[in-house]
């Protein structure tokens, strides 16, 4: 299939999973957040489900994470619409409470699915949810971030290279030090030079990110 056919496809898909009702998170969400972004992206985001913001606007890390993201995606020469952005769950969980087992089992088909569909390069796992998930391993986060992996996920081999969730580094400036070193691998990983004059990636002061979402989310790291 070519990128064209593909990315027709991913939209068919996509229009389809909006009635998604294969588990309880369908009774409280807004609306189906399937993922944005370039349908051929090399490079492949997944972070873990949809919080508040994300919920209400339908498009994923939307949010003060979100904002994170485009900072750190700044950093690298990159803007968001380069890249594709999805989550394990596309619904949002009750209080942004942790996906739970079935509800993992239930939607990731929908990620599997945009994996196919886009065909990345590189896939960096959000955090340990996404990085559990696409990995196949029960190993944490702090133990394996900024450490690239082979996996093989629909019979393709993809680069998995886990990060910190940004939600989690909003609130611990030392994360947040590590994901910018992580963040700063990621042209390399992508076989691409890192733009000469892109600036280092930036120190990024917390507390210019504004005040904790309203339900912070938990067990990210
Ligand atoms: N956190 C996530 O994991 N995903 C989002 O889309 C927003 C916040």
């Amino acid at each position: 299939m070519d990128a064209a056919a593909r990315a027709l496809e991913l939209r068919k898909y996509a229009d389809a999973a909006a009635g998604c009702a294969k588990c309880r998170l369908s009774e409280g969400r807004t609306q189906v957040v399937f993922g944005v972004g370039d349908p051929d992206s090399d490079l492949m985001f997944v972070g873990e489900a949809p919080g508040f913001h994300e919920d209400k606007q339908g498009y994923p890390f939307v949010g003060q994470a979100g904002k994170l993201l485009d900072r750190l995606l700044e950093g690298i020469g990159l803007s968001r619409a380069e890249t594709y952005i999805a989550n394990v769950l596309k619904c949002r969980p009750p209080g942004n409470r942790d996906p739970g087992p079935d509800e993992i089992e239930s939607c990731e088909p929908h990620l599997f699915r945009q994996l196919e569909l886009v065909q990345p390069r590189v896939v960096a796992s959000l955090g340990n949810f996404a990085t559990k998930l696409l990995s196949g391993k029960q190993i944490g986060i702090t133990r394996v971030h900024g450490q690239e992996q082979q996996v093989t996920i629909g019979g393709r081999s993809v680069l998995l290279f886990p990060l910190y969730h940004p939600a989690a580094a909003l609130y611990t400036p030392a994360m947040l030090k590590v994901l910018e070193i992580d963040f700063a691998r990621l042209p390399a990983l992508l076989g691409t030079p890192a733009e000469p004059e892109a600036p280092a990636p930036p120190a990024i002061d917390p507390a210019l990110l504004g005040q904790p979402e309203p339900a912070v989310q938990l067990g990210l790291f």
